[in-house]
């Protein structure tokens, strides 16, 4: 399948504090929940990675944080310019047999969780959203519970409780997914976690991006991931 893509910035903006939503009209034929793409900045030998938020008809719309010279290379671009990105990149959530879902999005981590949400929505499956984040000017719309300044983790509790997950799905800092994937283990719940690690190729040849799981085994997150489950990882 076709990875290069030159695609149309059909919206670029700052929908909450340093952070944009940026859509592009592609001719990319299909993406899904978990997948991501890496745009290429120009100057920059390696491409930014960024998880897919929502895709509509070729338009695929992803959530950025500014951080350094890529981002900030991204967020100067205008409606109508060209942009030259890899997609998709990845492999997806997995919901086969799911019949109610917890999801967790701490950060940023909220942008594939809203994509999948809205996969689980169409398929029937009913879910809820926690999102956190370290202030209100940073929350991003779209989650069914919004946590502000304290730990997203302390909600999972009430949350277990309330719609009986037969699976976590989450996305966000390390240290969250790493307490989330204990959490299951722990209560006997699945869970399904979006990594992120600094990457090079962003296509699995290079090994730059590479985590150990429990069976000894090594994986690449941008080929093999970036959804793994979370009590197969060796934290
Ligand atoms: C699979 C995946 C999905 C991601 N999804 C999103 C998303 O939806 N929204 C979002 O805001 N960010 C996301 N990130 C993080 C995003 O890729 C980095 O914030 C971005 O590359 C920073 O680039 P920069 O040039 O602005 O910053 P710099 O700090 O200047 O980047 C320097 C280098 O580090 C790499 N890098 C820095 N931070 C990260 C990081 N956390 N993960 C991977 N590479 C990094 C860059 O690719 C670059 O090579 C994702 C990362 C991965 C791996
Ligand atoms: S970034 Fe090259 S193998 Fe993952």
């Amino acid at each position: 399948m076709k990875k290069n893509h030159i695609g149309k910035i059909e919206y670029n903006k700052e929908i909450a504090k340093d952070t944009y939503k940026l859509v592009i009209s592609s001719d990319v034929k299909e993406i899904k929940a978990g997948q991501f793409i890496s745009i290429y900045c120009e100057n920059k030998t390696l491409r930014r990675p960024f998880s897919v938020a929502d895709f509509k008809d070729g338009d695929i719309t992803v959530l950025y944080k500014l951080k350094g010279d890529g981002t900030h290379y991204i967020k100067n671009l205008n409606e109508n310019d060209k942009i030259d990105f890899l997609a998709p990149l990845g492999n997806t959530f997995n919901f086969e047999n799911v019949n109610s879902a917890l999801l967790i999005g701490a950060g940023i981590g909220i942008a594939p969780m809203l994509f999948l949400k809205k996969e689980l929505d169409k398929n029937g499956i009913k879910n809820h959203l926690i999102s956190g984040f370290k202030d209100a000017l940073e929350v991003v719309e779209g989650s069914n519970q919004v946590v502000i300044g304290g730990s997203v983790l302390d909600e999972i509790e009430n949350a277990v409780e309330k719609i009986k997950p037969d699976i976590i799905y989450s996305c966000g800092p390390s240290i969250v997914l790493k307490l989330v994937s204990e959490f299951g283990i722990k209560n006997n719940i699945k869970t399904q976690i979006a990594m992120e690690k600094v990457m090079a190729c962003g296509i699995g040849v290079c090994r730059g991006c590479i985590i150990e799981l429990k069976n000894g085994k090594n994986a690449s997150v941008c080929k093999d991931g970036p959804v793994f489950l979370g009590d197969a990882v060796q934290w």
